[in-house]
Parts: structure tokens; sequence; C-alpha cells
């Protein structure tokens, strides 16, 4: 056990030793694009590609089909590092594969984290093509990130979630949003495995318990972000709607469209960020 963790320290280190050999000069800002999100990629004034699966160690793509790619360049006057494709748990990574590029990310000196991703909303005030910041999560993945033994050089055992998502940040994104006239709603984010969206009984329950909004993802790169001491500002797109008392039955298509529909305001936001930071 101690020698397969062992060899992950390792592998982390040198992936961010290839990286930086490819690249050269590295930003402090990772952006992570959800689902349908990656529209943002289009406004980067891009410097260098690289495809996963030209990555030391990152893990093969399985079910997707086509592999995403790391993108570096210049958004809102910074230089930054954007992650095209993600990997779900739902895919059959495990969590130490679905975090990885986050622990990449902070072993290359990146201090602060952007995520986005397309969820289902059950706070009755959302409506469909809502951008939701995320104030807080609640995690209902089956596994945590973290569990096994922990390496003091990633970060501490017990780690606090506190704040998981940075308060400076989300107000950033309030003032701008007040200042641009943009409706943006604030929520919790439930975090669920998938691949089944919810029973109506299921959106009820996360709304009951706190959540605003549920989706697939997130939830363990954020862990391993504050884990790691990064700042993080996470952005949801409401692409569907989810309760008792509702009977349109959410599929990926129509997700990925509302989310492809909705993502300007995401990426207006998130370049506004970036210009002020
Ligand atoms: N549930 C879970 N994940 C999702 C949803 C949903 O309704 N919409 C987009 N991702």
């Amino acid at each position: 056990m101690e020698k397969i963790e062992k060899n992950y320290l390792e592998l982390i280190r040198e992936t961010a030793t290839w990286i930086r050999s490819e690249v050269g000069e590295l930003p402090k800002i990772g952006v992570i694009l959800g689902t349908g999100l990656g529209d943002l990629v289009n406004h980067i004034d891009i410097r260098c590609e690289l495809d996963y699966h030209n990555i030391p160690n990152f893990p093969v793509s399985t079910v997707e089909g086509h592999s995403g790619k790391l993108i570096f360049g210049m958004l809102g006057g910074k230089y930054i590092l954007a992650m095209q494709g993600r990997f779900h748990f739902y895919e059959g990574y495990d969590m130490k594969q679905v975090t990885f590029p986050v622990r990449v990310m902070k072993e290359m000196g990146l201090d602060t984290l952007f995520v986005s991703n397309a969820a289902g909303g059950m706070n009755k005030e959302f409506l469909v093509g809502d951008v939701m910041v995320i104030t807080d999560h609640i995690n209902l993945f089956p596994e945590n990130p973290l569990r096994g033994r922990n390496f003091d050089e990633l970060g501490p055992r017990f780690p606090a979630m506190t704040e998981p998502y940075s308060s400076a940040l989300i107000n950033m994104a309030d003032d701008i949003a007040r200042e641009n006239g943009i409706r943006l709603m604030h929520g919790v984010y439930v975090g669920t495995q998938g691949p089944t969206f919810e029973t109506p009984a299921e959106y009820e329950y996360f709304r009951i318990i706190g959540g605003d909004a549920v989706g697939m993802s997130t939830v363990p790169e954020v862990i391993v972000a504050n884990h790691a001491g990064m700042r993080v500002f996470g952005v949801s797109v409401i692409t569907d709607l989810g309760g008792k008392d509702i009977k349109e039955v959410p599929t990926h298509e129509e997700v990925q469209k509302a989310a492809v529909k909705a993502q300007p305001v995401m990426t207006s936001i998130i370049t506004k960020m970036l210009e002020r930071l």
C-alpha cells in the first residue's frame, strides 16, 4: 500500500516536471471547464496546448472516446491554464485519478482554481440557464479523494473545510454581476457519483438537506484543492430543474444544449474576475 502511494507522489512530480519542460513559464491560475462549457477556450489567446494522452501519467480516457487538453494562454490579461475536459468518477476513474490534475497544478505552483460544471437545480427560484456561484458543497460521493495515507507534503491529514470556496472571490463575482446587470444566483452544490440523474424524491431530499443544485463532478477536485491550500471559485450552470412537481426528463443532450446557451455569462464573469485578480 505504501509503495503505491509513494508512487503517486512521484507521479505528480514527474508530470509537473514534464509539463514545465514543455511549457516553460507556468501560470498561477487554473480553470476546469465542465460539460458544454468549453467556449471559454475560444476567448483564450493560446500559447501552448497539451493533449491529455501525451501527458505522462495523466489518466487514459476511457468512456468518452476523445481525450481532453491542457491549454495555456492569456485571458482577461492573465496567464492561465485551462483544463478542457475533466475526469469523472462515474467513468470509472478512481478518486486519485479524478483529482490528479489538481495535484499537478499545485505542484507546478498554481495557487488559484476556478471550477465549472453543469448542474440540475432544486432551488425553486432557479431557471434553466441560470448561473450559480457555488458558496458551499455537500459531498455525497461514496469515497473521499483524501482517503488513505496522508502525505504532509501535499496537505494536512484533517483539512478544515470551513471556507471551501473563497468568500473574497464570491464577493468579486457579485460585484461584477451587479455592475453588469447579470442575474447571478448563489447556492450549495451537492456532488453525487451519477451517472443516473436523480429521482424526484432524490431531488427533493437534496433540497431539504440544503442543496440548491446537484451534479456529478467538482467536489473531489475542490476537496483536493483545499487540502493543497489553493483558493477556489466555483460556478454551476443550471441546465435542468428537478423536484417532486417537475415532469421534464433530463437528458445528456439537453444538459449540453442548456450549458452551451448559458456559457457566455459564465465566460464573461470569469474573464472579468481574471481582469481584477
Ligand atoms: N443531476 C445530476 N447531474 C447533473 C444534472 C442533474 O440534474 N444536470 C446536469 N448535471
